[in-house]
């Protein structure tokens, strides 16, 4: 692989994507891995992502020289750039003058990374130190008002750095740029894409399953639809999927998982009514992180007991269920702080949310993949249209878009606005462009309002649509005004608990795409 190692800003996961998309296998490392332990990856290639410290900060993290004699070609990036010109012998300079956003470089050698760029281009910077000597052996292929050594090389240690982000699309030619150190610089061959992860997985399944049973958690989604289809490509029937309606789903959505993959796939399915366990267990609970750790946990609870259900039914005595499988995502892992080092944002209900007393061994085969990948594999295996372009929805469901206790009267009042929501927003053709948009009521909020000629005291609910390309970051939609004005007049007559309808104008970060 490629392997991205993160400084700790959010910019290692977009590098990650743009290699990927670049049809070239990456992966993220935490900043804190030794040489060895990268080296033992076998990498292609090394990019040291941007970050938000500054070399002369205390702690900041460091790159170990040992990393650049190893013989693998490696791109700094900001500050992976400034980190490389430090550790090979370069000045850094704290200049005190920042560059950020747009800004004009002049590019007086094209080198490896730079070819085909024009002299002048603007790209997007953010830094505050810059490098103003190159280390022995490289040449510069580029400066800025700000950094005399914007850009630099070592064509034969199959070295190079750059001060900008090209990672970002505010940077017209930086796909080319990265472009041109995977193929040019590191001789890579663009030979990945996520149909090979459909071979690659298939074999991994049936290496680590072997003629054991496997249950599936399926959830009607995009992730666990596609995980199934995998598992079912690789072993078959040794699979039974497991719907667990808890009560937190959505209008109608059981009978969709029905329709649209049992009937294209024909794999085996349970549908298990855990509607009065789940409420049982969120009862009197407010806290986000609480609800989100039952939910996964009495998730769990339930493949247990379906998981004797199936053995009891198939009549073989004795061979357990041993495997579960979920449609766990990249960013799943990385946001549950599974991707090493990374902060943990929330407990995704699939990762962190696992109870410590698992009985199962997990099967994951997209935990390396992106949402547009784990599309593109769905395609592949030929799992329906409208499942694979279906809008994410949450494995904790409608309880995390209550915000405060979760009781069966609040699930009614927001499952009646959210289905209005979705049916305006499809009428209007705005499903794909939109990512998802969660709808979500304060149910502890009250604000007075005046229906017919009578006061009323109600809740709000918030529209939160989103735009994004992986939900790693995310900006809210602007969507026309006829179309929202309709949702909330519609909201505000057809469900009577509810009285106002705001929308959330937040991008991620710092808002995250659900309110919990
Ligand atoms: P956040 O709220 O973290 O959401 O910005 C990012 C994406 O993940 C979805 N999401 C989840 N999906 N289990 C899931 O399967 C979860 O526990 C979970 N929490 C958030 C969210 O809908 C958005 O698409």
């Amino acid at each position: 692989p490629v392997l991205v190692v993160d400084f700790g800003a959010q910019y290692a996961q977009l590098i990650a994507r743009r290699v990927r998309e670049a049809n070239v296998y990456s992966e993220i490392v935490p900043h804190t891995a030794r040489v060895e332990d990268l080296l033992a990856k076998d990498p292609a290639a090394i990019i040291l992502s941007g970050g938000p410290s500054s070399v002369y900060a205390d702690g900041a993290p460091f790159v170990d020289p040992a990393l650049f004699e190893a013989g693998v070609p490696v791109l700094g990036i900001c500050y992976g750039f400034q980190a490389m010109a430090q550790a090979l012998g370069g000045t850094v300079a704290q200049t005190g003058l920042r560059e950020y956003g747009g800004t004009a470089v002049e590019v007086t050698r094209a080198g490896t990374v730079l070819s085909g760029s024009p002299e002048q281009q603007t790209v997007w910077m953010s830094h505050g130190d810059a490098v103003h000597a190159a280390p022995e052996g490289f040449e510069v292929l580029a400066t800025s008002e700000g950094s005399p050594v914007a850009a630099f090389e070592d064509r034969e240690r199959r070295l190079f750095g750059v001060q900008w982000h090209p990672e970002v699309r505010h940077s017209p030619l930086g796909q080319k740029a990265l472009e041109n150190f995977l193929y040019e610089g590191a001789g890579l061959a663009p030979d990945w894409n996520p149909g090979n992860v459909i071979a690659e997985q298939v074999e991994r399944i049936r290496a680590q399953v072997g003629d054991a049973r496997v249950i599936c958690g399926l959830s009607g989604g995009v992730d666990s639809s596609v995980a199934a289809a995998l598992v079912q490509r690789a072993v078959g029937d040794q699979l039974t999927c497991v719907f667990v309606d808890h009560g937190l789903l959505r209008d109608g959505e059981a009978e969709q998982v029905e329709q649209d993959f049992v009937a294209s796939t024909g794999v085996r399915l349970k549908v298990v009514d855990a509607r009065a366990r789940f409420l049982t267990a969120l009862a009197g609970h407010t806290d986000p992180e609480t609800k989100r750790k039952i939910i996964g946990r009495e998730f769990i609870r339930v493949f247990e007991d379906a998981a004797r259900e199936v053995v009891a039914e198939a009549g073989d005595h004795g061979q357990e269920v041993k495997f579960l499988v979920q449609g766990t995502l990249y960013p799943d892992v990385v946001e549950s702080g599974g991707g090493e080092g990374a902060a943990n944002i929330k407990s995704h209900h699939n990762v962190g949310g696992l109870p410590d007393d698992l009985q199962f061994e997990l099967v994951e085969p997209l935990r390396t993949l992106f949402k547009d990948e784990v599309r593109a594999v769905g395609l592949e295996l030929g799992v329906p249209e409208a499942i694979v372009w279906r809008q994410p929805f949450p494995g904790p469901g409608l309880g995390i878009r209550i915000i405060g206790e979760v009781t069966a009267e609040r699930l009614d009042v927001l499952r009646a606005a959210d289905a209005i929501a979705r049916e305006e927003l499809t009428r209007a053709g705005l499903d794909r462009e939109i990512w998802q948009c969660p709808v979500v009521l304060l149910a502890d909020v009250r604000s007075v309002g005046v229906q017919g000629d009578g006061r009323t005291y109600g809740h709000p609910v918030v529209l939160r649509p989103v735009s994004s390309e992986d939900a790693m970051t995310a900006d809210w939609t602007r969507m026309p005004y006829d179309v929202l004005a309709t949702i909330s007049t519609r909201i505000t007559n057809e469900v009577p608990e509810v009285n106002r309808v705001v929308l959330d104008v937040t991008s991620k970060p710092p808002g995250t795409i659900e309110w919990e």
